[in-house]
């Protein structure tokens, strides 16, 4: 059913909906309800270990451990993010993906501003998980034990990428399917070298620039789809002072005060009303005292 026409021409894409356009959001009807008591009471990673074994066991969600991972550079503040696999659950609480950590843009961001997200969404279960914290490189040891998981291909591929670096076509030479090279070229050279500087060694050394970013968390949020966006949210925060978890319920509503938090120099108000197109945003005072 439509709701409103498109306001303007200009929009490509105008309150999307799954596969239609032009429509009401999708309600997220499963209403499992969330209750505080449902929570882990002591740790949010022993909570998440149980959403992702549900979300496993279910067969529903094909890989939970995919995330948005999202870091920030310094000290422009401006923030990039990319998908990776979330490939290790420490008992201890760090939560680990594997990289580049030589040329990539989360490398370069990590370098000056250890600060990372993590974002899980998993459709089916109507879940989102949110992992903030600090960010660690696990030593070459560590490292080395995933790495000898992976394919052989894999492992030269690591050797072979520059990740993220702007690949430079080759002026004048095609493809194998005959076509301008755009820099895939260079690309395939690399992973040829690599090849070559393996060939008939059984073992691969994990590149030094290569490896294992453990995410830390100090909060962590639960959120369940609940029915007109009346959403369960519970956030697990440390406390410094006694490192234990604090855990509160958070508001859902889109369309009310969303948030109002204080910070060390400005308290910002979040205030987005369904009468009034858009957001509000109001900064005030600069020092709560
Ligand atoms: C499904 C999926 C999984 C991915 N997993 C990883 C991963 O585990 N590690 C990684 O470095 N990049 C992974 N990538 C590639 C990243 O999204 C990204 O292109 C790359 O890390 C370079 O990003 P950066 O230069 O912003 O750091 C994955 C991409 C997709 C679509």
């Amino acid at each position: 059913m439509a709701l409103h026409p498109p306001q303007a021409q200009d929009k490509l894409i105008f309150a999307a909906a799954g596969s239609t356009m032009n429509t009401q959001a999708e309600q997220f009807t499963a209403n499992t309800p969330l209750h505080r008591s449902d929570l882990d009471q002591e740790s949010p990673v022993a909570q998440y270990h149980s959403w992702f074994t549900a979300a496993q066991k279910s067969g529903q969600v094909a890989h939970p451990e995919t995330c948005c991972m999202s870091t920030a550079s310094l000290p422009s503040g401006r923030v990039s993010s990319r998908i990776v696999y979330m490939k290790e659950l420490d008992s201890s609480g760090g939560f680990v993906a594997y990289s580049n950590f030589g040329t990539s843009r989360k490398a370069d961001d990590l370098k000056r501003n250890p600060y990372v997200s993590l974002t899980f969404w998993w459709e089916a279960m109507q879940r989102q998980i949110r992992v903030e914290g600090k960010a660690e490189r696990l030593s070459a040891e560590e490292s080395q034990k995933y790495f000898e998981m992976r394919a052989r291909g894999s492992r030269v591929g690591a050797w072979a990428s520059r990740q993220s670096w702007v690949l430079e076509p080759k002026e004048g030479e095609n493809n194998e399917e005959g076509k301008e090279d755009d820099g895939r070229m260079q690309l395939e050279e690399w992973v040829k070298e690599a090849k070559e500087k393996f060939e008939g060694k059984e073992d691969i050394p994990v590149p030094p620039f290569w490896g294992g970013l453990r995410v830390v968390p100090d909060r962590m949020e639960f959120w369940q789809g609940r029915d007109s966006r009346l959403h369960d949210r519970f956030v697990y925060e440390l406390q410094e002072e006694t490192g234990k978890w604090k855990l509160e319920r958070l508001s859902p509503r889109d369309g009310t005060l969303t948030s109002c938090k204080r910070h060390q120099s400005v308290t910002l108000i979040i205030l987005a009303r369904e009468d009034v197109d858009g957001w509000r945003l109001s900064a005030e005072s600069s020092d709560p005292g």
